[in-house]
């Protein structure tokens, strides 16, 4: 089912912004980007539907949709992908798309992943003899590895399953000191979350008859730091020159911007939020758990003990501009919504993924082409410019604004420079009147 698309559908699309809508899908239908099903499938007309939504949640009352734009440019170790991104915000899927044209010209984003191993916690309290319970527990590793192996046939089969435990003793705590064990499980093309607390809640009576203590939480961890995704790109110098500045000023201002990040624990969030923009949008778009990504990624930048910057760009040999940036991603391919939700098959099947760590090296590649359009923006003309054009166009929706009165409201309001739902309002009910 995910095998449509591994031909190759080339991820550059000139024009493709200035057709409708409906053009567009048409587009990807005629190149063989993605199936008419799926067209429709993407349109909305045939997305997610309350009865689906009955199935996913306690409640359900409705769904509701958010825009879904099309990255294109993205190389991926040096295969073409076009990138599905749901996202509110104006301006991400533009930005994710430039930067992806600028590494495209230095040969594209290289990435590669870890194997796909979660961490799954049991917390043990109350043990007599806590440094010689952590010994007695590893060397019956084995067994005990063997025991919550059989979880999942499955996975087992795909050649995932438990891989080792570790043992920490935490010496002093509000409770007093403590034991925490970590079943390290290879989770192949799930995000995981299921077996490895399946996993975790096999082995906690295990580690209780063991310790002598008292199994209490047996849970995930979402700073998954077993499971990384790596992405690196090369801008050419030439390429990064934009009207008043030249290629040597943007390229030593992104290094500049990014050293902020780097030291400082607030520029760092901000920083790490632009990443964000690009790895959730395709998070999303592919049914995956954002909140698990979000929390993995912000816990991975503060490992030192000071939050930092999830990425880095430096100036190369050749004086080119190089990026990098290294993230957990715990996402899968199959189980969870990634299968209910009909508009994140057709996602995964647009980008032609067939394997978690596959997703993951685009998803990664994404967060560092967005990382660079927020920063080359910054370090050059600010990014209100660009921004207030698709921002006045939500403005003048807002307003009441309908079909081609929207995008000659939306210049209207930037001509005059104010960008504001009251000002939209006046010049709409003033259109009216005459
Ligand atoms: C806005 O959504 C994201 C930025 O603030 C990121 C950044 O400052 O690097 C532009």
């Amino acid at each position: 089912m995910l095998g449509m698309n591994v031909t190759k559908v080339e991820s550059r699309i000139p024009g493709f912004y200035n057709l409708t809508l409906a053009e567009r899908l048409g587009e990807l239908v005629r190149r063989g980007a993605i199936s008419e099903a799926d067209s429709r499938i993407l349109s909305g007309a045939a997305g997610l539907t309350p009865e689906h939504a009955d199935h996913m949640v306690e409640n359900a009352a409705g769904v509701f949709a958010l825009p879904l734009g099309i990255a294109m440019n993205f190389v991926v170790n040096g295969r073409d992908v076009l990138v599905p991104m749901v996202i509110e915000e104006p301006s991400v899927v533009a930005g994710a798309s430039f930067m992806a044209r600028l590494a495209r010209a230095g040969g594209g984003f290289t990435a590669h992943t870890t194997p796909p191993e979660m961490i799954g916690q049991i917390q043990v309290l109350d043990v007599p003899d806590p440094a010689a319970a952590r010994l007695a527990i590893l060397e019956r590793q084995d067994e005990l590895l063997a025991e919550v192996d059989v979880i999942d046939p499955v996975l087992k089969h795909l050649g995932g399953g438990a891989r080792r435990l570790e043992v920490r003793l935490v010496d002093s705590s509000p409770v007093g000191p403590f034991l925490v064990v970590h079943i390290i499980y290879d989770v192949r093309d799930a995000m995981g979350a299921n077996a490895v607390n399946t996993a975790a809640e096999r082995l906690a009576p295990r580690l209780q008859a063991i310790s002598g203590g008292r199994a209490h939480l047996r849970i995930l961890s979402n700073l998954s730091d077993r499971r990384l995704a790596r992405a690196r790109c090369t801008i050419r110098l030439a390429d990064l020159g934009i009207e008043d500045f030249s290629p040597e000023q943007v390229r030593d201002g992104i290094v500049a911007a990014w050293a902020f990040a780097a030291v400082d624990p607030y520029r760092a969030a901000t920083h790490n939020k632009g990443i964000m923009n690009g790895v959730d949008a395709v998070v999303i778009a592919t049914g995956n758990d954002w909140r698990a990504v979000e929390a993995g990624a912000h816990a991975y930048a503060a490992r030192s003990g000071r939050y930092t910057s999830l990425s880095t760009w430096e100036c190369s040999r050749q004086g080119d501009l190089v990026g990098t940036l290294e993230m957990p991603l715990a996402v899968g391919i199959v189980g969870g919504s990634t299968r209910v939700h009909p508009a994140a098959g057709a996602c995964l099947r647009l980008m032609g993924i067939q394997s978690a760590n596959q997703l993951a090296e685009v998803i990664v590649s994404v967060g560092l082409a967005q990382n660079l359009a927020a920063l080359r923006a910054l370090a050059t003309e600010g990014i209100q410019r660009g921004h207030m054009s698709l921002h006045a166009r939500q403005v003048a929706i807002a307003a009441g604004a309908q079909g081609e009165q929207i995008d000659r409201l939306a210049q209207q309001l930037v001509q005059q420079n104010s960008v504001r739902i009251d000002r939209a309002q006046e010049i709409l009910e003033q259109w009216r009147q005459t």
